[in-house]
């Protein structure tokens, strides 16, 4: 079994300060990537910054200082919410890294090399906001569609010969089938492919020097999509050369406002310089708030900092991963985060630990009881059975990205232990029959040793608070600070008399 992953984020640009879609782009990743590394997977998760372009330029002016000043201070407040939000990236890419400015340059050789370049004459319309060209016949009320203001532009540039690739681009989209997730996005891709008709790309401008020098004529930078989409590439070619080890990557995760540049530019890029394609490019929602779309210039954009400093980190993960289905537009309200944390961590998962570990730690002196594994009922070995199953259910979830599913998952097995106790009765078990009393809080100590270790990659901290007050050791296949999933598939795990700590209280309760 191929045993690398190599996950990426898109690269942000710097122009202002992170908002919640960036963080929720990242988290996806993040999400994804402690679960594999969980999974024995050796993985490579790699985000970082775009910082060329006219965009970054137009506010470096406004602002009055350098772009080389402006990006240099955004810089830190994204690397800030990778602490403040808890991401586990191996690497960070900046476009102005000598090592990318080095990387991109040498492809640019090499697709002029391949005569995939041209020098030509661009006239046409330009959005600064997009980074992205535009025909005449694309504006709607003289914007382009996205909204975004456009200039006229008329310079001379170098091209990328896009047009050559139109048929092989709709065939490996049309072949693979999961390139390009979720479906939907799959067939807006094809159906742009089959109706339009590609044309050359401008990659290179010569009115505005904030980019990479285009090598042997530094007249022209290179264009920001260009250079943007190699730093998935030029950071495994330096500082240490992990290309051979990670590429292709298994999973690019973007918005589905960028895919035309990954799905088209990107694939086209690679096919042109004969590399293999990325595994997969997985287009996820947008974020509004309350309903209204976000934008800086409405005053409506969602603060990650805040947010976190609010709710916590972890709440912040579990309500953006589990509130929407990965793929769809989600919706932020205040409201919806309280009820869904309140509803299943704090009174479905942080209710069932509480009860049955409270009940432990004063019935049975502290100590996970023995089972009477000769006199198990039909729901009791239902109930392991499903506990010991669920990393299975999760890992063909993960695999397609139905990351909100994956959670579901938790939840519909934090739902089976509460039932399960409300049935068995532990409380009456106590004077009549203590015996049964041990062998369901037995079972009940298995699945929420299980529910710990899923709940990992989604709630990192917390988990770990289960995992110490639960006095879990790894097993086997261990690696720092976690306990892998192959721990959680191994049967009857907890020795009987094995020590708890004294409970506290994991998941506390959101006022309303
Ligand atoms: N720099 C380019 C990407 C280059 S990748 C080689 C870019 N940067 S961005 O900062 O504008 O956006 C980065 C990501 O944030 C995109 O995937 C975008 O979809 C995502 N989001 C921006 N606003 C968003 C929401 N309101 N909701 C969810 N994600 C959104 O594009």
């Amino acid at each position: 079994m191929d045993k690398k992953y190599y996950i990426t984020t898109p690269i942000y640009y710097l122009n202002d300060s992170p908002h919640i879609g960036h963080a929720y782009t990242t988290l996806a990743c993040d999400f994804i990537a402690r679960f594999k590394r969980l999974d024995g997977f050796d993985v490579h998760f790699l985000t970082g910054t775009d910082e060329y372009g006219q965009k970054i330029y137009k506010t470096a002016n406004t602002l009055g200082i350098t772009p080389t000043e402006l990006v240099n201070s955004n810089v830190l407040k994204f690397k800030e919410l990778i602490k403040s939000m808890n991401f586990s990236n191996d690497d960070f890419i900046r476009t102005t890294d000598e090592r990318h400015i080095t990387f991109v340059q040498h492809i640019w050789e090499e697709l002029y090399k391949k005569d995939a370049i041209y020098l030509g004459k661009y006239s046409g319309w330009y959005a600064v906001r997009d980074e992205a060209f535009y025909t005449e016949d694309e504006l709607v009320d003289g914007k382009a569609p996205t909204g975004a203001d456009v200039e006229w532009i008329e310079e001379e540039s170098y091209f990328f010969r896009l047009s050559n690739f139109q048929e092989q681009l709709l065939k490996v989209i049309e072949d693979e089938e999961n390139f390009i997730l979720p479906k939907g996005k799959k067939n807006e891709v094809l159906s742009i492919l089959r109706k339009e008709k590609l044309r050359d790309l401008s990659i290179s401008r010569s009115r505005m020097q904030w980019g990479i020098p285009v090598p042997g004529d530094d007249k022209h930078v290179i264009y920001v999509w260009l250079d943007a989409l190699f730093n998935y590439i030029s950071a495994l070619k330096s500082p240490k050369n992990l290309y051979d080890k990670y590429w292709p990557a298994d999973l690019h995760v973007i918005g589905k406002d960028i895919l035309r540049f990954h799905a088209i530019y990107w694939s086209a890029f690679i096919i042109a310089l004969g590399l293999p394609l990325p595994k997969r490019i997985f287009a996820h929602g947008w974020w509004l708030n309350d309903g209204h779309k976000i934008s800086k210039s409405l005053g409506n954009t969602i603060d990650p900092f805040a947010l976190v400093s609010e709710f916590g980190t972890d709440y912040v993960r579990y309500f953006l991963m589990s509130d929407v289905v990965f793929g769809n537009d989600g919706n932020y309200t205040r409201d919806r985060l309280v009820t869904r944390i309140n509803s299943e961590l704090v009174n479905n998962i942080g209710n069932l630990i509480q009860r049955v570990m409270s009940f432990i730690y004063k019935n049975c002196d502290g100590k996970i009881p023995a089972a009477d594994k000769s006199k198990f009922t039909t729901e009791d070995i239902e109930l392991l059975n499903r506990a010991y199953s669920i990393v299975d259910r999760m890992k063909r979830l993960i695999d397609i990205q139905d990351l909100n599913a994956v959670i579901e998952e938790i939840c519909k097995l934090g739902n089976e232990g509460n039932v399960y106790v409300d049935q068995q009765a532990p409380w009456s078990l106590k004077k009549n029959d203590p015996n049964r009393m041990r062998s369901v809080l037995y079972i009940l100590s298995e699945v929420i040793r299980i529910i710990a270790i899923s709940l990992q990659p989604i709630v990192p901290n917390s988990a770990a608070k289960l995992i110490t007050m639960l006095n879990l050791q790894c097993n086997n296949n261990c690696t720092e600070n976690m306990i892998p999933f192959s721990n959680a598939t191994e049967f009857e795990a907890f020795k009987y008399e094995h020590k708890i700590n004294e409970p506290q209280i994991i998941f506390n309760r959101l006022i309303v």
